[in-house]
């Protein structure tokens, strides 16, 4: 039955006609005809997958369970993040609704290397958005030496790829935003374009405004290609360390205190942060009334400085082991060299930022002989407590 047909039964071309015709029960499917039908398929899916994203209501708890997974810590801010993802892309994913929802664009407060930024880049990650990181530092009032704040709509829409409809629907995190309060909390008398001016200048973008792109060559040229990008679903994130603000928050719980039986946990110091607080430590109303989702990071522990060196996914330790084993060389930490790292990463206070300083510092002399420790069959290297004390000993010079 089957050397019978010689057919397609699709497209009818002879078996002779195509490369190959594979023959079923009582029909036949030539090459081509299959190329086609996979095509199809395919479309149909991408067409159901993009329905399903845009249709998707977000699960905060499952936006939380993705950050554990890279993330340390931090439990409480995680808890906000994911809850304000979660209501920011149901009011994007839903416009055509009765009720217009406002946004709610996030201020992360938190110390230096503590997974601010790490938490942001996490997200952009689990919702597959466009994601550009900014320094708010670098930002000055248009007309003005820097970037204007249209240079993040700018980038934002580089890394789209040129897709104006992912570029609208991006995060754009803003670092260091604590560096661009004003200087001080009566009006100054020469223009403040890095800072005050800057939050000014912000304002609007952050609301939802239309911002022309041009789409290739210097910025400030003529607009001859130029796109329009809609900011009004973009999320800003904003974060900063805002160092000082503890002592904000601590005159304004005392001030206030007397007779309400308040007390000032110094532990939680940026658990209390209000508006006002915000305000009185340099930045506009209008700003921070456009950040109502405020995120607080807490100094890491030693012992999530440990799960940060070995349990996370990508953890340090497991990157220099891959980088020794390139070499063919084990690496192996013993239990107290973890816990020294941890505890003198502490007292640097540079958060998680400082275990990779340790072990850079630990590691490097190490690093620089691999290639001499294979030729030597030296197969493994254990680091203890006492390499992690020993100060580090670079090339010695042999005079
Ligand atoms: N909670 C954490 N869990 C896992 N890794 C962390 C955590 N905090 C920091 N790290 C690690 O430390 C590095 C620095 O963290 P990150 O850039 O997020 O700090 P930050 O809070 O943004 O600091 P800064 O205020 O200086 O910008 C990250 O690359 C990450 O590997
Ligand atoms: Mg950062």
């Amino acid at each position: 039955m089957a050397d019978s047909i010689v057919h397609c039964s699709f497209c009818a071309k002879h078996k002779d006609q195509v490369v190959k015709l594979i023959v079923g029960n009582n029909a036949a499917i030539c090459d081509a005809c299959v190329d086609f039908c996979e095509n199809l398929l395919k479309d149909r899916k991408k067409f159901a997958k993009a329905a399903q994203e845009k249709s998707a209501v977000l699960d905060p708890r499952s936006i939380k369970d993705f950050l554990d997974q890279h993330v340390v810590g931090q439990d409480s801010a995680k808890i906000v993040l994911s809850v304000a993802i979660a209501n920011h892309y149901k009011r994007i994913n839903n416009a055509d609704n009765d009720i217009e929802i406002q946004k709610v664009n996030i201020l992360m407060i938190g110390p230096t290397g503590t997974g601010k930024t790490l938490l942001a880049k996490t997200v952009a990650r689990y919702l597959d958005v466009p994601f550009v990181v900014a320094d708010a530092t670098c930002l000055t009032e248009a007309g003005y030496v820097g970037d204007d704040v249209e240079s993040l709509v700018a980038k934002l829409y580089s890394a789209s790829n040129g897709d104006i409809q992912r570029c609208q629907r991006g995060i754009v995190f803003l670092d260091e935003i604590d560096k661009i309060a004003r200087k001080s909390e009566s009006a100054t008398v020469t223009r403040d374009v890095s800072g005050e001016g800057v939050q000014q200048a912000l304002l609007k973008l952050v609301e939802g405004t239309k911002c022309k792109i041009p789409t290739q060559g210097n910025r400030k040229s003529a607009a001859a290609d130029s796109v329009e990008i809609d900011t009004t679903n973009i999320l800003f994130i904003a974060s900063g360390a805002f160092v000082g603000l503890e002592s904000v928050v601590k005159k304004r719980v005392q001030g206030t205190s007397m007779g309400f039986g308040a007390t000032f946990n110094t532990d939680a110091k940026t658990e209390t942060v209000t508006a006002e607080d915000l305000i009185r430590y340099g930045m506009i109303p209008e700003f921070v009334g456009r950040f109502s989702s405020c995120v607080n990071l807490q100094e890491l522990t030693k012992s999530q400085l440990i799960n940060i060196l070995t349990e996370i996914k990508n953890n340090f330790i497991s990157q220099y082991k891959w980088l020794f084993d390139q070499d063919g060389v084990v690496l192996e930490f013993d239990t107290e060299s973890l816990d020294t790292i941890a505890e003198r990463t502490l007292q640097t206070k540079t958060g998680a930022r400082g275990l990779h300083t340790e072990l850079e510092r630990v590691l490097l002399p190490h690093m620089f002989d691999l290639q001499r420790y294979r030729r030597q069959n030296i197969l493994q290297v254990v680091i203890n407590k006492e390499l992690i004390n020993t100060p580090m000993t670079l090339i010695q010079e042999n005079s």
